[in-house]
């Protein structure tokens, strides 16, 4: 018989037909007379209720049926008696597939800890909680692909294995296959990396943007969506060292139109994931963060503020708020800054643009006033930083120059360099944190809790 899903299972035309469902038992509980049984299947967070007539049934034939344990049920779909429910299943047939010891599988209790469940990582996504997560992120990555489609954008891989350093931060996983225990040496006593597999020194990518530029500057309108990776040492709840990034791109953009493009896709996202996830939402909500919703509306609703670095630092130095770290014209701004302005300030998502060109990467235009470019940072209530991104600098002489004084070498960027010796243009773009965004709107707290498998200093587990 051929298998329902349990989220297909709700619809009122297979009320009263026969039906199979398969999926792994939450909890099972009764008497001798009639036992019920709460099985999930990973569909959606609610969990279909089959009822045993134990008139039909042995104590022998439902004792293995413990939490975790799967199985495959058919029987007659009713309405339900039992409130909050609105179908339930009348057992016929059983078939245990396989077994979970109650004294070895460890999602027994309810109300497991999330630390709890970070070293469960394996078995998590069976729980109410992570299925959800999950499911909510699963949706977020669709309404990404559906929104740059729909405006004509094409997405464009970029590789993970690279010799260039994106961000200038040099904080990148290096690539090798050459003998750690016996590197290859050559007459000046350095690592002869001609030895090594690519030839050169290579690492995994912390960004996709610089071949994004190329992409744009070809099909003119492009976005990655990839993962990326950042050997920083930042064990915060908003750091991971393997993230996945969307990274949109456009020739002729200004930072006007990029604001406006990224205010409108983070709304997108939002509203899709309000519209399109709403069972999971509204469980996470109800579980962990009351006014959750509530601020998902408001971000979709709500202009975000724009005001320059400038402004920006000018209100924080007003404020009197005694901050850990200072605040002073070409500080780079810490998550407790920027969530100031955001979330006691204006009270609503920011875009910072034009930040002093010291803190920022070297393909940023540079403004008339030689000290800022210009960046747009959009600041997010719990999140701070969301997306980071600029109009670039499209001027050969002024790129290279940057370049030089930043002291990138210059061989190594030929290629980046040859978009703006032919046919160079006007463009921006930016990145989004795909973790941070699901971080919003599922409203979790630690980014390796929307993650199915987080990757952070010393954790490297799975
Ligand atoms: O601000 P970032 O470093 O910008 C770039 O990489 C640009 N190349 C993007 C572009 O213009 N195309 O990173 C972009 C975003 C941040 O705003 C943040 O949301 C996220 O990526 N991010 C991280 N998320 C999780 N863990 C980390 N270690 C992150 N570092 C950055
Ligand atoms: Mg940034």
């Amino acid at each position: 018989m051929k298998r329902t899903k349990i989220s297909e299972i709700w619809a009122p035309e297979l009320i009263g037909t026969d039906v199979c469902v398969k999926g792994w038992v939450r909890t099972r509980r009764g008497n001798k007379h009639v036992q019920f049984v709460a099985l999930n299947d990973g569909s959606t967070i609610k969990n279909i209720q089959i009822v045993f007539d134990m008139a039909k049934f042995s104590d022998e034939e439902m004792k293995p049926i413990t939490t975790g344990a799967s199985l495959c049920v058919i029987g007659k779909l009713v309405e339900s008696q039992g409130k909050g429910q609105t179908a339930e299943i009348q057992a016929e047939k059983l078939e245990i597939y396989g077994l979970a010891d109650p004294e070895t599988y460890p999602l027994q209790k309810k109300g497991h800890t999330l630390e709890f469940l970070r070293e469960k990582a394996h078995l998590r996504p069976r729980t109410n909680t992570f299925g959800a997560v999950l499911r909510i992120r699963h949706t977020l990555a669709f309404a990404i692909h559906k929104f740059f489609n729909e405006r004509g954008f094409f997405y464009l891989n970029t590789p993970l294995i690279t010799s260039s350093d994106c961000e200038g931060a040099g904080a990148m996983f290096q690539v090798t296959t050459l003998d750690l225990n016996n590197l290859p040496k050559t007459e000046d006593g350095k690592i002869d990396y001609t030895q090594d597999f690519f030839g050169k020194p290579a690492s995994l990518t912390v960004s996709g943007q610089l071949e994004g530029e190329l992409g744009a500057t070809a099909l003119g309108a492009i976005y990655t969506f990839g993962p990326t990776f950042r050997a920083e040492n930042s064990n915060t709840p908003r750091h991971l060292s393997e993230f996945w990034m969307v990274e949109p791109e456009v020739a002729f953009n200004d930072i006007n139109d990029n604001m406006e493009l990224a205010e409108d896709f983070i709304k997108y996202c939002i509203n899709y994931a309000l519209e399109n996830a709403a069972d999971d939402i509204e469980f996470l909500a109800k579980m962990y963060d009351e006014e959750l919703i509530e601020r998902l509306k408001f971000v979709v609703n709500n202009d975000f503020v724009r005001l320059t670095y400038t402004e920006g630092i000018k209100i924080l130095e007003e404020s009197g708020h005694k901050f850990e770290f200072p605040v002073f014209w070409g500080a780079d701004l810490q998550s407790e800054h920027e969530r100031f302005l955001v979330e006691e300030h204006f009270k609503k998502p920011v875009i910072l643009t034009d930040y002093p060109k010291e803190i920022k990467a070297f393909y940023m235009k540079q403004n008339e006033d030689g000290k800022t470019v210009r960046a747009m940072d959009v600041l997010f209530p719990k999140i701070g930083e969301i997306i980071g991104g600029s109009e670039r600098e499209e001027n050969y002489e002024k790129l290279e120059t940057r370049i030089n004084e930043l002291g990138i070498p210059m061989k190594d960027m030929w290629w980046y360099l040859d978009t703006r010796r032919f046919g160079t243009v006007p463009h921006a773009g930016f990145g989004l944190g795909f973790e941070r965004l699901v971080l919003f709107v599922t409203g979790m707290t630690n980014i390796r809790d929307v993650i199915p498998f987080p990757r952070t200093p010393n954790n490297c587990e799975f």
